[in-house]
């Protein structure tokens, strides 16, 4: 159940993959490596078996960097009692004598990610260490203005719902600003930090730059998303939206304000985050960084008036939070907080989110999950990595439909789903005729499709899969 069109692959000079794997997953590495090593050094004389196996997790991710620097071969993965394991194994076979650079994009990456996880799940004390919680904390604490602009926006949202009932065009305006919201928090993501400054974040996070940046987003389905909401409204019953996340941080707050939203007025009953269950691509949800998020908004004093990591650095100090500032994310604190304890906000971890292939293996790789994604009124796939996955990597036409692009997970597959994707990555699928052509007219130097790498530019698309 793969797709015949070709992948990108890590050897293709034109792709970001051939940037990705030269230039970034060092530097990725090379932050796994410190983190530890961090860790380690903060740990007392006293705790010597966690020391010294702390210490083998650093040479082990060292010789992993070392393999990609010089192209080594891809090699099985060390059994860590992972269900997945075998599966990555058979497919790694499958693709022969496999080397770092010359491999295909997505699956060397799920790979390199799901490889770093097995260290840990194999030890006795680092089980649980997320090797990018550090940066996702950090980043978090950076976000600071945006939270705040975000949370006072979403509070007064609400407080309007509960006085007036507004009218459908009100009602349409907002949930394509909330949805917008969601759309945007993606751009941020930290596997891009390698080439972002934490002020380029700041601005890319404003509700400003969100109004600048309508007019990148290259397709914009939302209204057939909205329309299968309404329609599920006005039929009554249950009604469930889930969203398959990516980042943590700044951008599960601005998806925790999208399913607040929908439990609010009611476009949905239930909604269910599915997270990863291991770190990965380095900025995504795992479950523990939902609980840290919560914490941090329970307690905002303590979280945002410590300093981020950058600040530490430059020795600036950030400003204390004002009283209705605390007040407006206490606020969503006990939103989301008690829609999370009465049921109708859930997590749901599946292994099958952190598997090497595409989303074409969904039915078959995956049945029970499968058939919950068929109930659900709406799913929602969030970010770059999920967009990949959808539409298998593959170096599709530009203008191909998004249906066919989904193969098993487009039409007939029984699944309304919508995409909110930020381009970061050479796949894009849906474009108009000749548009493709016009942005990369306009990006200047350099071969290939640039103008999709930097999360400039979004695609919002939906596919109506429950019609057959
Ligand atoms: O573009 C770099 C990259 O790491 C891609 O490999 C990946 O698809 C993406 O970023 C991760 O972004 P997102 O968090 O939006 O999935
Ligand atoms: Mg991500």
């Amino acid at each position: 159940h793969d797709t015949k069109t070709p992948q990108y692959l890590t050897s293709d000079r034109s792709s970001f993959a051939f940037t990705s794997a030269r230039s970034r997953w060092p530097v990725i590495l090379t932050g796994a490596i410190d983190d530890v090593h961090r860790a380690v050094s903060a740990l007392e004389l006293s705790q010597t078996d966690k020391r010294e196996e702390g210490k083998r997790i650093v040479e082990a991710v060292g010789a992993l960097k070392y393999e990609v620097l010089h192209d080594r071969a891809m090699t099985p993965l060390e059994d860590d009692g992972g269900s997945d394991i075998e599966e990555y194994n058979r497919e790694l076979a499958a693709l022969g004598e496999t080397t770092w650079l010359h491999a295909p994009w997505l699956f060397s990456e799920c790979y390199l990610y799901r490889r770093i996880a097995t260290h840990f799940a194999r030890s006795t004390h680092w089980k649980q260490h997320d090797v990018f919680a550090r940066q996702k904390i950090s980043t978090f604490r950076s976000s600071r203005p945006a939270v705040l602009e975000l949370a006072t926006r979403y509070n007064a949202i609400l407080s309007d719902l509960a006085r007036t009932t507004p009218s459908a065009e009100a009602a349409s305006l907002v949930f394509t600003e909330i949805a917008e919201i969601s759309l945007w928090g993606n751009a941020t993501d930290l596997s891009l930090l390698t080439s972002l400054s934490y002020a380029d974040i700041q601005k890319l996070q404003g509700s400003e730059a969100r109004k600048a940046a309508e007019k990148h987003i290259l397709i914009n389905d939302l209204h057939a998303a909205y329309d299968v909401l309404l329609k599920a409204q006005a039929a009554g019953g249950e009604r469930t939206v889930d969203i398959i996340l990516d980042n943590a941080g700044f951008e599960l707050f601005a998806d925790l304000l999208l399913a607040g939203y929908l439990l609010a007025t009611g476009l949905a009953t239930s909604v269910t985050l599915h997270p990863k269950s291991i770190p990965w691509f380095v900025s995504d949800v795992v479950p523990a960084d939902f609980a840290a998020l919560l914490s941090a908004l329970h307690d905002p004093r303590a979280f945002f008036e410590t300093a981020s990591e950058e600040e530490e650095r430059e020795g600036t100090k950030p400003a204390p939070l004002a009283d209705d500032e605390v007040a407006a994310l206490e606020a969503l604190f006990a939103h989301w907080s008690g829609l999370h304890a009465e049921g109708a906000l859930r997590m749901r971890p599946n292994a099958f989110w952190t598997a090497g292939g595409s989303f074409w293996r969904l039915p078959t790789s995956a049945p029970r999950l499968y058939e919950d994604l068929r109930e659900s009124t709406l799913v929602v796939f969030k970010g770059d990595l999920n967009y990949r996955k959808l539409v298998a990597d593959a170096a599709w036409a530009p203008t191909t439909a998004f249906a066919e692009a989904l193969g098993p997970m487009g039409k007939a597959s029984g699944v309304d789903l919508l995409s909110l994707r930020t381009c970061k990555a050479d796949v894009v699928v849906g474009l108009p005729e000749g548009k493709d052509e016009e942005l990369r007219a306009e990006q200047g130097e350099g071969e290939g499709r640039r103008w999709a790498w930097s999360g400039k530019w979004a695609v919002v698309s939906f596919s109506g899969g429950k019609k057959g």
